[in-house]
């Protein structure tokens, strides 16, 4: 059995001093005549283990010298814990076995590479500090807001990823074929395509749940180059029922608050490095307390519009109301107005998806985008249209054929319920809270135009 007399570096700080048995990949060596040190990551946290080879009471140790950085190491010896040094225990080696070499153009070395340069190798990246901190809070993240949707009484439905709705009705899906068995109509006998968002399969399991969501990889073929955009990402998309906008932002506060807080307490080792390596101002730390913290502010697009007319910036794209908000106008209200995560409401009607709930002066929406600083929109929801005639006069009005979506419409004769949800996507929440500053650098393997690396 290779497992059980292991123990993972992360569990060394409670173990008990005595004999210990790691694995991990050498970060660094230094040796001299009497004395080696080898700093040994498994990646189950941030600082690795110090290794101690004592040559003066064990030559034999002597061989670990030309074990180079990158090879795996299984190391016997004593756990000792030291206090008083700068890493709170070492291990005091009694056998170091090499148990892969490592080539010499291994790419990771010591020195510090870009982020641009290790993109292009997605597998060796994450044994980096950078990535491996980035990629441990994706996984709390993850599991936090599993954890925070749990709790308030959400149910998990995987909705699928083949489908044959736009949902956004926005066109820029990825088509999918089948091309061995493409007969008429294909596959499916229909068009079929990888999903945009999986809203509206999940408003039927809340309308039979009370509260549902789906979490899982989206894809958009939208060809923006931008560092918050990727073709494959992961959307987390609640749906509650009797619920209207406010309740919805109560659900989107909630829960980026407390998934903040788990990556403060569950993280933070990475935390800090991200505020004292990453964030160019080194108040990551402080803002995310912030944001656990205080209540966000909030204010109507039409406010937002009068608040960027009057600022005297010289935006790139125009402002006017009825145009869409681009992100250097989301980021100078959350950024420079509100300095705080900033939720906006009452879009125009025409700005925003078919499905959402037409507010009473006929022109604006229940709907809310959460924009906060570094990232812009984190997340969009609305109240959705519960009443069956207009969200069938909308459809008309945009031009969605009825047919093609007579089941989400029945949703609205069969007991409809006001109901309301939201999306957040995964990779803006970890720009958000780590300070990196491109979404390929939060992706385990990113998809963006022109770049797809294995
Ligand atoms: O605002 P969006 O398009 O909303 C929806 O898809 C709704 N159906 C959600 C719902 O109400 N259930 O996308 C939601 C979020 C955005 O706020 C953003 O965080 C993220 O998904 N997102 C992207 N993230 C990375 N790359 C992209 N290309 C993204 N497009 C949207
Ligand atoms: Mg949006």
């Amino acid at each position: 059995m290779i497992h059980g007399v292991y123990t993972d570096v992360a569990a060394l700080g409670s173990a008990p001093a005595g004999e210990v048995r790691v694995r991990g990949y050498v970060r660094t060596s230094r040796f001299n005549a009497h004395v080696g040190f080898i700093e040994l990551n498994d990646g189950t946290q941030f600082y690795g283990a110090q290794v101690v080879c004592d040559l003066d009471t064990r030559p034999g140790l002597a061989a670990a010298a030309k074990y180079a950085t990158g090879s795996s190491l299984d190391v016997a010896g004593e756990l000792v814990f030291t206090p008083e040094a700068r890493q709170p225990f070492e291990i005091r080696a009694a056998s170091v076995t090499l148990v892969g070499d490592c080539d010499a153009d291994y790419p990771m070395q010591k020195k510090r590479h870009t982020l641009e340069f290790m993109r292009e190798m997605p597998h060796l990246r994450v044994r980096t500090n950078t990535f491996s901190a980035l990629f441990r809070v994706r996984n709390c993240v993850s599991m936090a807001i599993h954890e925070y949707l749990q709790s308030e009484g959400f149910m998990w439905v995987a909705t699928p990823i083949l489908t044959g709705n736009d949902a956004e009705g926005a066109g820029e899906t990825f088509g999918v074929t089948a091309d061995s068995s493409a007969g008429d109509g294909g596959f499916f006998g229909k068009p079929a395509s990888l999903t945009v968002s999986g809203q509206l399969h999940v408003e039927p399991f809340a309308l039979a749940f009370d509260r549902a969501y789906t979490f899982g990889p989206t894809f958009r073929a939208e060809n923006s180059n931008t560092t918050t955009h990727a073709a494959e990402f992961w959307m987390v998309e609640p749906e509650l029922s009797y619920a209207d906008l406010e309740d919805d932002m109560e659900v989107m506060e909630g829960l980026v608050r407390f998934v903040t807080g788990r990556v403060l307490e569950r993280c933070p080792d990475e935390t800090a490095f991200f505020n004292d390596r990453i964030d160019e101002t080194h108040t990551l730390t402080a803002r995310l307390a912030k944001t656990r913290d205080t209540d966000f502010r909030r204010m109507t697009y039409t406010e937002a519009v009068e608040l960027l007319e009057k600022s005297g910036r010289d935006f790139k794209y125009p402002v006017k109301w009825g145009l869409d908000l681009k992100t250097e106008h989301e980021r100078y209200l959350c950024e420079e107005v509100a300095q705080s995560p900033l939720f906006l409401t009452d879009y125009p009607k025409d700005i925003k998806a078919f499905y959402m709930r037409l507010n009473p002066d006929g022109k604006t929406v229940a709907a809310c985008d959460l924009l906060v600083p570094g990232v812009g929109e984190l997340i969009g929801g609305s109240q959705r249209e519960e009443r069956y005639g207009e969200l069938i006069r909308r459809m008309n009005e945009v031009g969605i054929p009825v047919e093609s979506l007579s089941w989400y419409a029945d949703l609205r004769r069969f007991g409809s319920v006001p109901h309301a949800g939201f999306g957040l996507g995964l990779e803006r929440f970890l720009l958000y809270v780590t300070a990196i500053g491109n979404i390929r650098d939060t992706l385990p393997y990113a998809r963006t135009p022109g770049n797809m690396v294995f």
